[in-house]
């Protein structure tokens, strides 16, 4: 995959400091977090769920608490990052439940298709539109029939005058949680660069192209928009 060096912006640095650095956007995280549980509540009691990009484990964490029967796999390509996660699992007795991939999905061993997968702030990093494409794919070559994908990212048709007036919500919100100014002007580099913030028509029809029924919206938080989808 063309954007495999892109991790190194999650590294040691980055991943020791991830979750204070969000910390005070909590609120947000936690109405995702309750509502993607509300999406796969009826998985069956023992589902097994994929977590890529799981970062420093949030939402494994939170899940793998809440349904007690599941089992993960988590994917993360920065190693800093998936060394929070592992600990945190551990720290919270649920490391036996978990499998832990360093890597990208490709690399991840095959095993029996999964019920869900979940891909929460990460395909934003895919640059590319058939990258992103195969990123979805691949996610959908893991999954049973009928099983669920459940992606969120940072979206917006930013030639709209609606991205502009989010951006300024967003940069705002990041100036009262307490990131640095520094760090709040990049943020207007980083969109677009580093980021991409794609339309949500083109967000719905590359999931689609990915292999999966047509998404379903549900949630927005300023820029953040979450969707499921069943693979067909
Ligand atoms: C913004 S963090 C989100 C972490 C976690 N999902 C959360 O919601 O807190 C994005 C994570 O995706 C990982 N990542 C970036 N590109 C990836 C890719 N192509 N495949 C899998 N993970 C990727 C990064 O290393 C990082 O840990």
């Amino acid at each position: 995959m063309q954007d495999q060096e892109r991790p190194a912006a999650f590294g040691p640095a980055h991943a020791a400091a991830y979750d204070e650095r969000y910390a005070k956007l909590a609120p947000m995280r936690d109405a995702l977090h309750l509502l993607i549980s509300a999406v796969l509540a009826d998985l069956p009691a023992e589902a097994r769920i994929l977590c890529v990009g799981v970062g420093t484990g949030h939402e494994l964490i939170y899940l793998a608490r809440k349904f007690p029967g599941w089992r993960f796999a988590a994917v993360e390509p920065s190693a800093s990052m998936l060394d929070v996660c592992r600990r945190k699992a551990d720290e919270c007795g649920l490391a036996s439940r978990c499998v832990f991939h360093e890597g990208y999905l490709e690399s991840l061993p095959s095993s029996e298709d999964f019920d869900a997968v979940t891909s929460l702030l990460v395909s934003q990093f895919v640059l590319n539109l058939e990258a992103r494409t195969d990123f979805f794919r691949a996610i959908a070559r893991r999954l049973r029939p009928g099983g669920f994908l459940v992606t969120a990212d940072l979206a917006s048709d930013t030639t709209s005058g609606t991205y502009q007036n989010l951006l300024d919500v967003w940069l705002r919100l990041m100036r009262e949680t307490g990131s640095p100014r520094e760090q709040i002007e990049k943020l207007r580099g980083t969109y677009g660069r580093d980021v991409a913030l794609l339309p949500l028509d083109v967000m719905r029809s590359l999931i689609v192209s990915g292999g999966f029924a047509p998404p379903v919206l549900f949630l927005q938080t300023v820029l953040i928009h979450a969707w499921y989808a069943r693979r067909i």
